[in-house]
């Protein structure tokens, strides 16, 4: 019987990756499959990865060295590129930076001989205090899901495994490992789900990382009904389920056969507790089970083929991994910098009536430059998701330690001064610093210049959320501030004559003081080229074109669940029964960030897609058009009416017919850069998707929706046109 022989080329590069590992798998032992499922344990990588899965060398299984890789890679002492963090990136807009991002981090990651990254979280900002809001991409599902796609694409442009994690509802660090989110299955899938199904659909990552928290009742990583019926089988997911490092997992049969895929850290001995005295459960455990018929043979042979078909697909079985070079940290900064200009938002800019930014050089003769330690450094979060500085701390902690949890209480700090920044835009000025820790000072400094620039800083860790959104202070703070922030805003914005505050914060900042402050910048964590970027937009070398991924509210009392939760106990090392889940109904529903703002009428300080320009745009000419296939084309035309240069980012909002009962979404985005006085007529295709809602199925709702097109969730000036709604299934879902 002749069989045709595939000609590499001829077959799609995924049908040869599977079809290669359906074959690989035939020539491995149950040792070898049962060894490419699990972490080695803590530390065992020979190159310092985070986790460290052994290949087999005889059959060319390369060894797996996964890094943490949110802002850059996670490792000292190696020249790593600390790049903004994605909150940040998500403030662009702009996919096309995400690829590159993306792509860099690839770039370093493969430098170092690392092989696998951990970058790509998603979970979404219900909850603005959580301490991880900074490693991931705001509020809204397509706005994260489009960003991390972009992000994974420049990923896969190198021999690179890529993730999205933290699949799902990990929207809080206070008991990660016990919290219990209880959510509807509509809210889950339209709103929760969706920037994964989005990247993996479209991003293809490698892995998707099971979360430490439960769902429903079960723990992420030994729930079928995410990972198995949903992932795996609606979305028809090819890779792998990591699951998170550590007590994200609790039983060898219950997390095997919900179709997790591998295990971390792993261990060499699941027989005994590891060096932090945790259980581990797909080493020998694994392969009891699946030797007394607990977990089905077939099951350990299909995490083995996602993990060979995603090492083939990445280009890993045949691309050996290159000699550990050094970063090119030129270019690296040149992408900080980048990254960092496009990143900040403008979100206020009058002086009784007049803007106060752009800076005029021609004029301006001083400049009193105060606290956030501007003088020396720009401050990033805590934890896995942030990049080690280059050379030594430019920033003395005030209280060294760690929490309860051991992760360190203080800031991350890269050498990039935003005073150096500026006096390098005015050498001609008188530009002073005070650190803001005397008071009076700081006063002082401001009242004899022409205008005053505060820093504000705000530390946000994994493992920790905030008490609160107000800026922190010597109290709120002690490892990282020395005084009260918010007074010295107050004390200085009294006394001077103008005054621009600039944040560089982790996630939402309530700002009692805003009225006070004549502009506001956030640069979020800026990154190792932050300070320049930071004067960049202040002296209009580059026109803000950052917006929003957040709402920012005007106190903790709008948010989905205005009290700060408690901390409960942590699952202990070593315990015998699965620690007690604790109960977090999400019962706002999809009433979370704008989308609760326009269900309760009311106003955010500032709003999910705000940001000023230095320029000015005009929207006209809406046409909204129905296509067959249920797509819609919209179109419009964008006018740059000021004086420069300058990028829009156009929303495109839908609010469904009312007898849906929800709140408007975004459904579409485009960002435009015009010239002074330039018009342009811009056209993009909404997909059906993104009129779809849950109802045991995708499918669109017949009826009178609404779409309207502006600069921002809040709608000002914003076009809007009735599209009728014509009922229809969508593919995918049960
Ligand atoms: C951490 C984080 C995860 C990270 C992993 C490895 O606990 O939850 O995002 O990638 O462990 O550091």
């Amino acid at each position: 019987m002749s069989c045709a022989v595939a000609v590499a080329g001829e077959v799609a590069p995924a049908q040869e990756a599977d079809a290669r590992a359906a074959a690989l798998l035939q020539q491995m032992t149950q040792d070898e499959k049962v060894q490419l499922v699990h972490g080695h344990g803590w530390n065992s990588s020979p190159i310092g990865a985070i986790g460290f899965v052994k290949g087999v060398a005889r059959l060319g299984i390369p060894d797996i060295n996964y890094l943490d890789s949110t802002a850059g890679p996670h490792i000292k002492d190696k020249n790593a590129t600390p790049l903004p963090s994605p909150i940040g990136i998500a403030a662009s807009w702009n996919p096309a930076l995400a690829f590159d991002v993306g792509r860099h981090i690839a770039i370093e990651l493969r430098t170092l001989g690392f092989n696998a990254g951990l970058g790509g979280g998603i979970n979404l900002t219900r909850e603005p205090r959580n301490g991880r809001t900074f490693e991931y991409l705001g509020e809204d599902p397509l706005l994260a899901g489009k960003m991390l796609a972009a992000r994974l694409k420049g990923n896969n442009t190198l021999p690179v495994l890529g993730v999205a994690k933290h699949f799902a509802l990990n929207d809080q660090e206070t008991n990660r490992f016990t919290a219990n989110a209880i959510v509807d299955e509509r809210v889950l899938r339209e709103y929760y789900l969706l920037p994964f199904e989005i990247a993996v659909k479209e991003g293809q990552p490698t892995s998707v990382m099971c979360s430490y928290n439960a769902v429903n009742g079960e723990k992420s990583c030994e729930n079928r009904h995410l990972v198995t019926d949903i992932l795996k089988g609606e979305w028809a997911f090819p890779g792998y389920v990591q699951s998170d490092w550590a007590l994200a997992v609790s039983d060898t049969e219950r997390s095997a056969n919900a179709g997790i895929d591998e295990e971390q850290p792993g261990s060499q001995n699941d027989d005994k507790p590891d060096a932090y005295g945790l259980a581990t459960f797909f080493n020998q455990k694994l392969g009891r089970a699946v030797a007394a018929g607990r977990v089905p043979q077939s099951r350990l042979d299909d995490m083995v083929v996602r993990k060979l078909r995603a090492l083939y697909r990445a280009g890993l079985m045949d691309a050996p991994q290159p000699a550990i070079g050094s970063i090119d940290v030129a270019a690296g900064d040149s992408m900080a910098l980048r990254a960092a200009q496009e990143s900040i938002v403008l979100l206020k800019n009058d002086n009784r009536g007049a803007p106060v930014l752009p800076l005029d050089r021609s004029r301006l003769k001083s400049i009193a430059v105060i606290g956030g330690h501007a003088d020396v450094a720009v401050i990033s979060g805590g934890g896995s998701g942030q990049v080690p500085p280059r050379g030594a701390d430019p920033v003395t902690c005030r209280t060294p330690g760690a929490n309860a949890l051991t992760i360190p209480l203080c800031a991350n700090w890269y050498a990039s001064s935003p005073l150096a920044a500026i006096r390098a835009k005015l050498p001609a000025g008188k530009v002073t610093f005070s650190s803001g820790e005397d008071r009076q000072a700081a006063v002082d400094s401001a009242a004899g210049a022409d205008v005053a620039i505060i820093f504000a800083t705000q530390f946000v860790s994994e493992q920790m959320d905030l008490k609160t959104l107000a800026l922190p202070s010597d109290v709120t703070d002690k490892a990282n501030q020395a005084y009260d922030q918010v007074a010295l805003i107050e004390a200085v914005a009294a006394k001077a004559k103008r005054v621009v505050v600039v944040l560089e914060n982790g996630t939402a900042v309530t700002m009692p003081w805003a009225p006070k402050a004549n502009a506001i910048v956030t640069a979020w964590y800026p990154g190792i080229k932050g300070g320049e970027a930071i004067a960049d937009i202040l002296f209009g070398d580059v026109n803000p074109s950052g917006r929003l991924p957040l709402s920012f509210p005007n106190d903790e009392s709008e948010l989905a669940q205005p009290t700060a939760t408690r901390a409960g106990p942590m699952p202990m090392p070593g315990a015998k029964q699965p620690a007690k889940l604790i109960p977090y109904p999400h019962d706002e529903g999809l009433l979370v960030g704008y989308r609760r703002y326009d269900a309760l009428k009311r106003k955010p300080l500032f709003a999910f897609g705000h940001g000023l320009s230095y320029t000015r745009f005009t929207y006209s000419g809406l046409k909204i058009a129905p296509q067959a296939s249920g797509d819609v084309e919209v179109s419009f035309t964008l006018a740059n009416t000021g004086s420069r240069a300058g990028a829009e980012v156009a929303q495109i909002y839908a609010a469904l017919p009312t007898a849906v009962g929800e709140p408007k979404r975004l459904i579409g985005w485009e960002k435009v850069t015009l010239a002074p006085g330039e018009r342009r007529r811009v056209s993009t295709t909404v997909s059906a998707a993104r009129f779809g809602i849950w109802q045991g199925g995708w499918s669109v709702p017949a009826g009178s929706a609404r779409v309207m097109v502006g600069g921002s969730s809040e709608g000002q000036g914003a076009l809007s046109g009735k599209l009728d709604l014509t009922a229809r299934r969508l593919p995918g879902g049960a």
